[in-house]
Order: structure tokens, then sequence, then C-alpha cells
């Protein structure tokens, strides 16, 4: 058993935790991490209206009766969701931890605190992870230059960003971005992060919605396939490499604005994409560690051979390791 103080605040059985994923985060996925002991989270955008949020959360509920959470991402746009709608819907479920992304959390946090939700914020920094511990969130997500989505406009990678956050951080940390197998966990383990989060790797199991095609096309790729979008806007996310992301690169070098791009780069081709199969109907997020993913397990051979095998490394591989000479 791999007990950290992640696992111990957070009431999970393994620490390993499925991120919120837009499209993705269904009851399906989530309730099979959970049922595995990871900590698994719907993404709350994922469904159209806050009703909708309640009846996937109630679905959830019949698929276990293991903890699972809710993503919330708060990220600018023209025409925002009613974000405190969606909010108090988690609150009326019932729901016990949030994943908070994309924003500052602080307007929510008394909500959250009120109803004895823990919130695991996720951000991609030293300094915002700090913030976040000062207005009293319960855990960080730290997300890596690997990581698919998001990575913000620091471009520093897991290997130096999670030391680099847990010599400053009292709250437990998870490390993300780029961890796909036991390897990952017990290297993030070692940089001092209390358990992992995981997307892309989540994203290419049985239990993930989206087509077999893009499922298969995660195994084939190789960790050169992703393509930086919206680098020239601060707005950096981490794509498939394919027709569409090789163009919306190719506009911002020549100078293009985001009207220039966005229809390429709009939520309904990309849903396309997790839908229909379609390599090149829009951008879709994935991370770097699809290099080093080969398969497509459930979610329970996912979990239990990262488990199996992270207690392996610790007390066989490492243990055994001996300076010669
Ligand atoms: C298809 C996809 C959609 C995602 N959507 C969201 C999202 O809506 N909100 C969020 O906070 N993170 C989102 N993420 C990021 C993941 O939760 C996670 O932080 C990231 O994938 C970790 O990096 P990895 O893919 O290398 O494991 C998404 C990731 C993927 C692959």
């Amino acid at each position: 058993m791999l007990r950290t103080r992640f696992t111990e605040k957070f009431g999970v059985e393994h620490p390993i935790v499925q991120g919120g994923m837009m499209w993705v985060g269904r009851a399906e996925l989530v309730a099979a991490v959970a049922n595995a002991g990871g900590l698994g989270f719907i993404t709350a955008l994922t469904q159209p209206t806050p009703d909708d949020l309640r009846r996937e959360i109630a679905r959830t509920r019949e698929l276990t009766d293991k903890p699972f959470g809710v993503n919330v991402t708060i990220l600018p746009s023209i025409n925002p969701p009613p974000y405190a709608e969606y909010v108090q819907a988690i609150i009326d479920s019932g729901v016990k931890i949030v994943e908070t992304a994309g924003s500052n959390p602080e307007p929510f946090l008394p909500y959250y605190k009120d109803a004895g939700i823990k919130v695991l914020h996720k951000c991609t920094s030293v300094r915002h992870a700090l913030k976040a511990e000062r207005i009293g969130v319960d855990g960080v997500s730290i997300d890596g230059f690997e990581c698919a989505g998001h990575p913000g406009e620091d471009d520093v990678p897991g290997l130096v960003l999670i030391p680099a956050a847990a010599r400053e951080l009292s709250i437990p940390m998870i490390a993300s971005g780029g961890i796909a197998d036991a390897r990952g966990l017990v290297a993030a383990l070692a940089l001092g992060a209390d358990g992992v989060n995981m997307g892309t790797r989540f994203l290419c199991t049985q239990e993930s919605s989206i087509d077999q095609k893009v499922k298969e096309k995660i195994v084939a790729n190789s960790e050169r396939d992703t393509q930086l979008i919206f680098r020239t806007m601060h707005n950096t996310a981490r794509v498939a490499d394919n027709e569409i992301s090789r163009k919306v690169v190719e506009i911002e070098k020549a100078g293009g604005t985001f009207d220039d791009v966005r229809d390429l780069v709009a939520g309904a081709r990309g849903r396309r994409v997790f839908e229909d199969g379609d390599l090149d109907a829009g951008i879709w997020s994935v991370g770097l560690c699809q290099g080093l993913i080969h398969d497509i397990p459930t979610c329970a051979e996912l979990i239990g051979r990262m488990v199996t095998e992270a207690e392996e490394l610790i007390t066989a591989r490492l243990a055994e390791t001996v300076v010669v000479g």
C-alpha cells in the first residue's frame, strides 16, 4: 500500500488521480477510477447545464460507492457559463472533493468550506501553488510543461517544478504532467510529491468515452507528436500534432491573431475528434507521455499494475541498487 499525506487527507486508497478532462470526465470513467481505489473527477463543464451535472453525479453514484470529485475549470470566456450554479449543483449533490483549475479559486472557496468540501487546486507554477495554499485550499496539483492542455508560460518540466514546489509547500501536493506508469509515480514520490495526477493515460483506457481510433492514435504516437498552440497569445495549450494544430502554429508564426484561428480551434471541432474519431477535425489535448503509452487497459488494470510495480520498484530495484567501486 502506498499511503501518503494525500491518501490520508482526501480519503482514497491509492495516490493516483484522474484529473478533469473536457468531454471525457464522465460517470463511467470516474466510477471506474474510484472503484479501482483512485480519485476520479467528473468535468463539470462537459455537462451542458447545472441540472445535467446533478444527473451525472447521481449516475456516478449508481456506479460506485467510493469517493469521487468534480472538476471546475474557470477560464476567460466571452460567454461565461453560470459557474455559481454549477458550484451549487456540486454542493447540493453532496460531493465532498472539488478540483479547481484555470483561475484563482478564492471567490468560491467559502462556499466549498461551508459545505465541508475539500479543494485540490490545479496550477502550473510554485508561486500559484503558494498562493492557493495561503488562501486555504487543502492540496495542490501542479502541472509541469509535459502536460496535456494548459502548461502555463514558464516552460518548467516536472523534474524541476515538483521538487521546487515541495521545498516551499506544507499542504499535500500532487505531481501532474508526463506521468503514465509506475516509474512516473515512484519518481514523483521521490521528487517530493504525495501522489500523481494523470490525464492522457486515463484518456486512453477502456472506460474513457472517446472513439477507439483516438485511443489507437495515442498508442501509435510518440512523445514528439504534440504541438504547442496559442504561444503567441500567452495562453499555451499542448495538443496532438495534426493538420489543424500545425495550421494554427503556422498562422501564429505568420503574425495571425485569435480571430484568424477561431474557427480552427472551436470546441465543437475538438469534440468531433473524440466523438467521431475524425483525427483531423479539430484540436484535442494530449501530453508528451503518449510516447509512454502502449496499450488500452481498464482503469482497474492500469491502477492495479501501477501500484504493484511501484511497490516492486521501491522495495526491490531501488532498494537493491548499490554503488560499485
Ligand atoms: C482531453 C483532455 C482534456 C482536458 N481538459 C481539462 C479541463 O477541462 N480542465 C482541467 O483542469 N484540466 C484538463 N485537462 C488536463 C488534465 O486534467 C491533466 O492536468 C493533464 O492531462 C496532466 O498531464 P498528462 O496528460 O501528461 O497526464 C485535460 C487533459 C486532456 C488530455
